[in-house]
């Protein structure tokens, strides 16, 4: 009989394992000799799998998150010669189409960015699929035409390749299937080494609390972005993060063509409160790291270059520029036939949004996806005009949704009266809350 001890990979894992099942730090040697074997195959799923359950439970010291995400960077392909000078990521959330504004916002003041975007899967929807939506839009670029791109009209945002950071590819698909992925370290490396092997200097996250994301809590958030600050800072990055509320979709449009048009109307200056607020947070923190200016000089900047007309006009360059319809972006994209509207039969407290759910729904609806290799249907979608703490009254449109059936769309408006708990009993309007929450920088990420 095989034993399987006796073969020097499973053994040299094996070890791996008990020690980080033990609570005994992984040196820079053991960090190469698991990555490395992790991204070569050399190590088999269930091994893997059991490391990643044993550092889910028992956590990993600094020194090891570390090394760690150097080790899963340096497991692909690496940007030696950045062709940006700031980079975003999002932690993912419902209705988050902050990146589609905030992109061109940025470039119009004159900073680069080359970013690489994913696609959404589960509740959360992604960037590409999003543009995707867009007659002629492509997103799979070579490394030459992204560098020309940027050159000539300072922006791309491309598919991730398959040489970035493969070590998380594997990692992340076990995770997925091993309840782990929910792990603060493990979340940190999984983003940090994909910013790290992208190259650009400056880096600003939105690190979602809520519902309707990862870290439910503002405790856990905070530790998050605490540390994925403190990664950046040991790589010799700048990074800031922002804790932005989750606790209902980013302003009303959920889905693919339908996030466009509403991604248009911010550029030309209107759109939503909370997404405005919410971009021009974003957009004012990375324009002050890629000037280096104050955050308040930033954000006169970036007011102006999104009431002004700069943002849409380098919109319209970018679309063009990698293949789109740029006559088609003038107008709302069309949207799936079949429409349907719930309005409030009485005066209405929206007491709570079930955020999660409002995503589920937008992905039954057939935008999002169960799995990476799924279509998604770029018309479908809804608008959720519900914001926790305001009053409806009795006539006022709650939500809209867009559908390829009747039958799908009467299921979509059932679930989403399910998840947005009202209260018809005269509770005062509580206003609505500021969507960004908290700035951590490198100086608060240490503590
Ligand atoms: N996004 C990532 O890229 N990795 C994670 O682990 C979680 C969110």
């Amino acid at each position: 009989m095989l034993k399987l001890n006796s073969m020097p990979e499973l053994s040299s894992m094996l070890e791996l394992i008990e020690k980080t099942r033990d609570g005994v730090a992984l040196n820079p040697v053991d960090v190469e000799r698991l990555i490395h074997g992790i991204a070569t195959d050399a190590f088999p799923d269930y091994q893997v799998a059991a490391w990643l359950m044993a550092a889910y439970c028992n956590g990993l010291s600094d020194s090891e998150v570390y090394a760690l995400t150097d080790a899963v960077a340096k497991s692909g392909s690496q940007v030696t010669e950045p062709l940006g000078l700031v980079d975003k990521h999002s932690t993912g959330g419902v209705g988050d189409k902050t990146t589609l504004i905030v992109a061109p916002l940025v470039t119009s003041l004159g900073i680069p960015l080359a970013k690489m975007s994913g696609r959404g899967l589960g509740h959360t929807g992604g960037t590409l699929d999003k543009l995707e939506s867009i007659p002629g839009f492509r997103v799979a670029l070579s490394r030459e035409q992204i560098a020309m791109q940027v050159q000539q009209i300072g922006l791309a945002v491309v598919a991730q390749t398959e040489e970035l950071a493969p070590a998380d590819k594997k990692m992340y698909a076990l995770r997925d299937v091993t309840g782990t992925v929910d792990s603060i370290p493990l979340i940190a490396i999984s983003i940090m080494s994909k910013k790290l092997a992208s190259g650009a200097p400056n880096l600003v996250l939105d690190v979602k609390v809520g519902n309707g994301a990862f870290m439910q809590s503002v405790k856990r958030a905070r530790e998050l972005a605490k540390m994925m600050v403190r990664i950046g800072a040991y790589h010799g990055r700048h990074v800031r993060a922002l804790l932005t509320r989750m606790d209902q979709p980013l302003g009303y449009a959920v889905g693919n063509a339908i996030e466009i048009n509403e991604a248009r109307q911010c550029l030309q200056g209107g759109g939503p409160a909370d997404l405005r607020e919410e971009v021009i947070a974003l957009a004012s923190q990375m324009v002050s790291m890629g000037l280096d200016i104050s955050l308040e000089d930033a954000q006169v900047k970036v007011e102006n270059a999104l009431y002004q007309g700069m943002a849409w006009r380098k919109f319209e360059k970018w679309i063009e520029a990698q293949g789109g319809d740029v006559s088609a972006i003038q107008q709302d994209l069309p949207l799936a036939p079949t429409q349907k509207e719930w309005v409030a039969t009485e005066d209405a407290t929206v007491v709570s949004i079930n955020t999660q759910a409002i995503g589920q729904v937008a992905l039954e609806l057939g935008a999002g996806r169960h799995q990476l290799q799924d279509p998604v249907d770029p018309g479908v979608g809804l608008t959720c005009f519900a914001k926790s703490g305001a009053i409806l009254k009795k006539g006022e449109l709650i939500a809209t949704v867009y559908a390829r059936s009747q039958a799908e769309a009467q299921r979509a408006i059932q679930q989403l009266q399910q998840a947005i708990v009202m209260d018809e009993t005269g509770r005062r309007d509580e206003g609505l809350q500021s969507v960004v929450m908290e700035l951590i920088a490198s100086d608060e990420a240490r503590t």
